[in-house]
Order: C-alpha cells, then sequence, then structure tokens
C-alpha cells in the first residue's frame, strides 16, 4: 500500500523500480497538497537559452522531458503563456503525450496582440482565455475567451493579482510554461510554489533568455532554493522548492552532493519502506 502524507512524502510497503520512485517523488507534492499550486517550467540549453534568436525553441528537449511536461499540463486546471510564446510557436498547449485532461489555456496578453490565426484560438481542444490590459476591445476570436483586467503603472498585469482572479474561476492549480519574460515576472513576485528546469545538454550559444530577474552585487545574495535533480532521457530535470524557506550555501553543496545524479532507487528490489527524502 502507499501511504502518502499531505506535502508528498510517501512510504510503501512493496519493492517499487527506480522509475516508479521517481515519478512519485516528481510528482507526489505537486498533487498531495490541498492548496493552490503555481509552478513554472522552462526547457533550456546547458548555455540558459530557451529559444534561438529568431525565437525557434522546437525543440531543446527530448521526447521524454517533453512527456513530463505534458505530465504538468495534465495535472493542472490552467497553463499561463505570454503572448510571445503563442505568436512564436503556435502552441496547443494539450495533453497529446500522456492521457488526461487538457487545461484551460491562459494568454497573458495586456495589448491584445495575439494572432486570431493561432491554433488555440479555434482549435476546441479546451477553453482559451486571453487576458488584456483596459482599453483592449472587447470582441475576441471565435474560440477565446477575452477578460479585461487592470495593469500596472508599468503597463504590464500585477501576477499575483492574475493568479487571484484564476483562482476565483476555480482554477486553483496552475503551470506557468513560458517564456522567459512571464516566468520571470513570476518569480520576481514571489508568486511561484515549484519551478521545473528541464536541461538539455546542448549549447545554443545565443538566443532568447530564460530567467532574467534584476541583478544581485554577489553571489552570497543569489537565491538557493531547495533543488532535487532528475534524470529525464537526455535531459535532467532540476525541481526547486521556491516555498522552503532560503537556506545556506553549505545546505545547496549538501543538497547537491546528496541528490546528483538522481536515480533515487535506494532500495534493493524486494525491500520495503522507501520514502521521500524531501516533501
Ligand atoms: N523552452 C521553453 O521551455 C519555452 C517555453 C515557452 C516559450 N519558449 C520560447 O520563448 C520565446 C517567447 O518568450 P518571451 O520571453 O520572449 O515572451 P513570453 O514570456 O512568451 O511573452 C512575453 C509577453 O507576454 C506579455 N506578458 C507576460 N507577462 C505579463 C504580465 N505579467 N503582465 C503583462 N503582460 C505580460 C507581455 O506582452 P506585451 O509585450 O504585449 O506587453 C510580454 O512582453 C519563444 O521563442 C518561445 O519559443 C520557450
Amino acid at each position: 500500500m502507499l501511504e502518502v502524507e499531505l506535502g508528498g512524502a510517501w512510504r510503501c510497503e512493496h519493492a517499487l523500480s527506480a522509475e516508479t520512485i521517481d515519478l512519485l517523488n516528481l510528482f507526489l507534492p505537486l498533487v498531495a497538497r490541498m492548496e493552490t499550486l503555481a509552478i513554472a517550467q522552462l526547457g533550456q540549453s546547458l548555455d540558459g537559452r530557451i529559444a534561438t534568436e529568431s525565437g525557434a525553441s522546437h525543440y531543446i528537449n527530448g521526447l521524454q522531458a517533453r512527456t513530463h511536461l505534458h505530465r504538468l499540463r495534465a495535472l493542472v486546471d490552467a497553463v499561463v503563456v505570454g503572448v510571445g510564446t503563442v505568436n512564436d510557436d503556435d502552441p496547443l498547449l494539450t495533453v497529446r503525450h500522456v492521457k488526461g485532461r487538457n487545461p484551460v489555456r491562459v494568454v497573458l496578453d495586456p495589448r491584445a496582440r495575439m494572432g486570431g490565426d493561432r491554433r488555440l484560438a479555434f482549435d476546441g481542444a479546451a477553453l482559451t482565455i486571453q487576458l488584456v490590459g483596459p482599453g483592449c476591445a472587447t470582441k475576441a476570436p471565435p474560440g477565446v475567451r477575452r477578460i479585461s483586467l487592470p495593469t500596472t503603472a508599468e503597463g504590464g498585469f500585477d501576477v499575483l493579482a492574475v493568479l487571484d482572479w484564476l483562482h476565483a474561476q476555480g482554477l486553483r492549480r496552475v503551470l506557468i510554461e513560458g517564456g522567459g519574460v512571464t516566468i520571470s515576472r513570476f518569480m520576481q513576485a514571489g508568486a511561484l510554489d515549484r519551478m521545473h528546469f528541464l536541461i538539455a545538454p546542448l549549447l545554443i550559444g545565443s538566443g532568447r533568455a530564460g530567467l532574467q530577474l534584476p541583478p544581485v552585487l554577489s553571489v552570497h545574495e543569489a537565491r538557493r532554493p531547495r533543488c532535487r535533480v532528475f534524470a529525464c532521457g537526455e535531459d535532467t530535470i532540476f525541481d526547486l522548492d521556491l516555498r522552503l524557506a532560503a537556506h545556506s550555501a553549505h545546505d545547496a553543496r549538501a543538497d547537491a552532493d546528496a541528490h546528483v545524479p538522481r536515480r533515487i532507487s535506494t532500495q534493493a528490489p524486494g525491500s520495503v519502506d522507501v520514502s521521500t527524502t524531501m516533501p
């Protein structure tokens, strides 16, 4: 029997395969919680690029990492992207690689510049909500629900207000899927519970940056979130828990020593009682 605690720590009487243990460790912290969830993902190269200069990102990651992304989509109520991603990639944001329900698609588009020919505007695979700023026309493409939200003095949405609005619609579990500008704003506002970096072993050399945050003066000031590392085909997932208290560089190094590389099957077949090291 599998016993799961609130927060995702788990225990099982039976021997499980390394792959099953990885899946439980990765996903139970996301589903075994009563509250809301805001998780972001970025698929990027070793040199921190999420797309080429021209905006091409298909495909930085291998099939297993893309399947991981589809699993994340299947676990949330809504997937949020910036209008840059919609216009550059024309994504569907569905769960084609796994079984599950397609999430509601939410586009942050304060100036209503999403192309009307984008597939998520008419494919009918799930509801698409376009969040626009005040003053934008209310008429939207046929498959799109256009909602006007207030913007700040800088012209952007307050991302915490966006999450509040989504929660009020019953969309409590949210994946912020990209791109870099959008995720950086959620990260900077402290709005994320968790972040998955899907690192591919390639060097793009130039191109669109992933996270961009305000500068810090010294490395000492850099954030060192709790991090677990999982092999994912040829790629590597860095799973950051952004809600745990920031910890010291010493702790971060100890975490890294304990968890890399993390095929976390530490029990011999037939043994019992495998539990996670971190909820
Ligand atoms: N590798 C990956 O995992 C991945 C994932 C997704 C996308 N991508 C790539 O990333 C590139 C696009 O990313 P990007 O960083 O350039 O753009 P983006 O984040 O997709 O979109 C940025 C735009 O969205 C709007 N926006 C985002 N957050 C907002 C907020 N809080 N308030 C108001 N408006 C907000 C703004 O539109 P306005 O400019 O109109 O104000 C902003 O300029 C594409 O090349 C795509 O292929 C890669």
